[in-house]
C-alpha cells in the first residue's frame, strides 16, 4: 500500500507529526508545496497534515483541487502512454489538523470538520476521514501579522469571565506571549489504525472522481488560499508558509 504524507505547517509541529507518521510508515512526509502530480493520483491513501490558523489550512485546498483537476483530466481527456493515467488510483484522503484547540471540547472538532470541508473540493469533502492533534505556539518565533493576530484575540479572551473559561480559554490566557509544546506522538495512533485499516475494497475513504465539480475544472486558479473567515488568506498562511514573513 502506497501512503503519501503531505504537511503544510509553518513553525514546525506540523512537520514534526508529518515526520514521525512518516517515520513510522517507513516513508518520507512532503511539504505541499513539493507534492507532484503522479504522486498524488499514484497514492493508495493520501493523509494531509495541516495547521490551523483563524479557519484556514495552508496548502490542504490547493493540494486537493490539484487531486481532482488530475485525476479528472485523466477521466475525461485519456491519453496513450500517459503515465499519470497508467499509475493512477482513487485514493483515500486522511486529513490531520494541527492545532492549539482541544478537540476533546465539545463543539471544537465539529468546528474543525467544517474548517477542512471547507477547503476541500465535494468530491473529496464527501468521503475524508478527519483527524485533530494539538500542536504549540512559540509566540517569539511567529510572524508580525501572525502576533497581531494573537494579540487581537488575546483582546477578546483575557476579558471572558474566569468563571466562563473552558480549558482552551485557560490555555490560551496563561501562555499568551510564552510558549507551548503539546505536540504528542501518541495522539498519531488513530490516524496509524486508520490507515491499516485501508486496505479493504470499497472503504468510506475511497473518492469517487465521478462527482468532482466543474467549476474547479474549468475555473482559473485551483486555490487561492483564501480561508473562509478572511483573516486566513493567501498572503497569512498559504502559499509563503515555507517562505517570507507575510
Ligand atoms: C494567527 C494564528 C491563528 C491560529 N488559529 C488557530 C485556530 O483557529 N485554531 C487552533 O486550534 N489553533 C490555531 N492556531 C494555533 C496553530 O494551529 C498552532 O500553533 C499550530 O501548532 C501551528 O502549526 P505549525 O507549527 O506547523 O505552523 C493559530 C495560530 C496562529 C499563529
Amino acid at each position: 500500500m502506497d501512503t503519501l504524507i503531505v504537511y503544510g505547517g509553518r513553525y514546525g509541529t506540523t512537520e514534526r507529526y508529518a515526520d514521525e507518521l512518516a517515520r513510522l510508515l517507513g516513508t518520507a512526509a512532503v511539504p505541499y508545496a513539493a507534492v507532484d502530480d503522479v504522486a498524488l493520483v499514484t497514492a493508495d491513501v493520501i493523509v494531509y497534515l495541516g495547521a490551523v490558523f483563524a479557519g484556514g489550512v495552508p496548502g490542504l485546498k490547493r493540494t486537493m483541487a490539484r487531486l481532482v483537476n488530475v485525476t479528472e483530466r485523466i477521466r475525461r481527456f485519456p491519453r496513450e502512454d500517459d503515465p499519470v493515467a497508467e499509475a493512477s488510483r482513487r485514493p483515500r484522503v486522511i486529513v490531520v489538523t494541527v492545532g492549539l484547540g482541544d478537540p476533546a471540547i465539545p463543539g471544537n472538532a465539529e468546528h474543525l470538520r467544517a474548517v477542512v470541508d471547507g477547503q476541500l473540493p465535494p468530491a473529496v469533502a464527501a468521503h475524508v476521514e478527519c483527524f485533530h492533534l494539538r500542536g504549540g505556539i512559540d509566540y517569539a518565533a511567529l510572524s508580525p501579522k501572525h502576533r497581531a493576530m494573537m494579540w487581537m484575540m488575546w483582546q477578546h479572551e483575557k476579558r471572558v469571565p474566569e468563571d466562563e473559561w473552558t480549558d482552551d480559554t485557560r490555555m490560551f490566557n496563561e501562555t499568551y506571549g510564552g510558549a507551548v509544546d503539546m505536540v504528542d506522538f501518541a495522539t498519531l495512533r488513530p490516524v496509524l489504525d486508520a490507515i491499516a485499516g485501508s486496505g479493504d475494497a470499497g472503504a468510506d475513504g475511497i473518492m469517487d472522481v465521478g462527482t468532482a465539480n466543474d467549476r474547479i475544472l474549468d475555473g482559473g486558479p485551483a486555490d487561492d488560499g483564501t480561508a473562509n473567515d478572511g483573516i486566513a488568506g493567501d498572503e497569512t498562511t498559504d502559499d509563503k508558509t515555507t517562505t517570507a514573513e507575510p
